[in-house]
């Protein structure tokens, strides 16, 4: 066993955790927070991104020791208004572009793209497409959630001004 200690979403945790404990496995099944997914054993889907120390990454390609002294966001911690049941400007825009269907990928999705936006404030469609190619959606054809970054994008800039 290894003893870690890291930050999520805020809270400090120390925990033990076997060498070959994923990120993703120490994030949903010692800390419970289950709304980053597991969609395939290939580091492929994109479904387990969450933030590590600012950065989007699969949280199934890493080990839960190399987030020894890290911080890590997820899904139920982006939003800076989650703890009073507040939306993300990205999650706001997935709901009214319409940018999920049965919502698997979703959280993923949200936390590439809220990454997205920070490092490109004004991205084109391509961009954003290209941003986006990492994480994989089953339903929507990618449409609707293309139109929900760069909406959420726009939110973003219009509140920056
Ligand atoms: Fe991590 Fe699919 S579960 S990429
Ligand atoms: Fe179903 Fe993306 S909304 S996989």
């Amino acid at each position: 066993m290894a003893n870690i200690a890291l930050k999520v979403n805020e809270k400090s945790h120390v925990v033990d955790v076997e060498p070959r404990t994923l990120l993703v496995e120490l994030l949903r099944e010692h800390l419970r927070l289950t709304g980053t997914h597991v969609g395939c054993d290939t580091s492929q889907c994109g479904a387990c991104t969450v933030w590590v120390d600012g950065k989007s990454v699969k949280s199934c390609t890493m080990l839960a020791v190399e987030a020894d002294g890290a911080t890590v966001t997820t899904i139920e911690g982006l939003s800076p208004y989650a703890g009073n049941g507040g939306l993300h400007p990205m999650q706001a825009a997935f709901h009214t572009c319409h940018g999920l269907q049965c919502g698997f990928c979703t959280p993923g999705m949200v936390m590439r793209a809220a990454e997205l936006i920070q490092r490109n404030p004004n991205p084109t469609e391509d961009e954003v497409r290209h941003g986006l190619e990492g994480n994989l959606c089953r339903c929507t054809g990618y449409h609707n959630i293309v139109k929900a970054v760069l909406t959420a994008a726009e939110t973003v800039r219009g509140g920056a001004q």
